[in-house]
């Protein structure tokens, strides 16, 4: 990590104890999305690093639903494409779909059958990885089309859920931001 972009997203993520359920401290994003400024931080680090030509995607890819926000921004940035990864029932043409756990619940995911080529070069986005559950499934339904996830990106990874370290030891690269 960039320790002085470390320290200063940190100060503008918010944590809420207790929600949405007992026990999980969430750690809110939107007091970083809502200053222009530390937006600006926030996207530049990501596009400095996809702009660099070995780390360039040929596609972004976004986790819904926080995911968009900050991956179809990279995605304009860089001049390249931007697909959603949906819960589902949200994607109206043919789909691939994967199912997973949540630090809290479980959920299904899709994708659009022709949203990647096979052999693409892809960047998967999220704000935040957990237990890492999402970003998993997103990665497989990239590689049930035949795409190479290059990188998964995020804001904040909250190592002690042990979701880093097990994406990594599936042999995902990833960056992040914020421990
Ligand atoms: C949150 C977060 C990530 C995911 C991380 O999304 O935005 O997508 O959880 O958790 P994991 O690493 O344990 O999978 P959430 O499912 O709350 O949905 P939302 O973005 O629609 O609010
Ligand atoms: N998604 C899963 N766990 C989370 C947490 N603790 N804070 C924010 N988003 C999350």
């Amino acid at each position: 990590h960039d320790l002085s972009v470390n320290d200063y997203l940190r100060q503008h993520i918010r944590t809420v104890p207790d929600w949405p359920a007992p026990g999980v401290q969430f750690r809110d994003i939107t007091p970083l999305l809502q200053d222009p400024q530390v937006f600006r931080v926030m996207i530049d680090a990501f596009v400095h690093r996809y702009r660099a030509r070995e780390h360039r995607p040929d596609v972004v890819a976004g986790l819904d639903a926080r995911g968009f926000i900050i991956g179809a921004v990279v995605a304009y940035e860089l001049g390249v494409g931007f697909v959603p990864i949906r819960k589902k029932g949200k994607l109206p043409f043919t789909t691939v779909e994967e199912t997973y756990e949540l630090e809290y619940g479980s959920a299904t995911v899709e994708l659009h059958a022709d949203a990647v080529r096979a052999g693409d070069r892809v960047l998967l986005v999220d704000d935040l990885i957990a237990t890492g559950g999402t970003m998993m499934a997103g990665k497989r339904l990239l590689e049930k089309l035949g795409a190479q996830v290059m990188e998964g990106a995020a804001i904040v990874d909250l190592p002690e859920l042990g979701g880093s370290s097990r994406l990594r030891a599936s042999g995902l690269a990833l960056h992040t931001l914020v421990d």
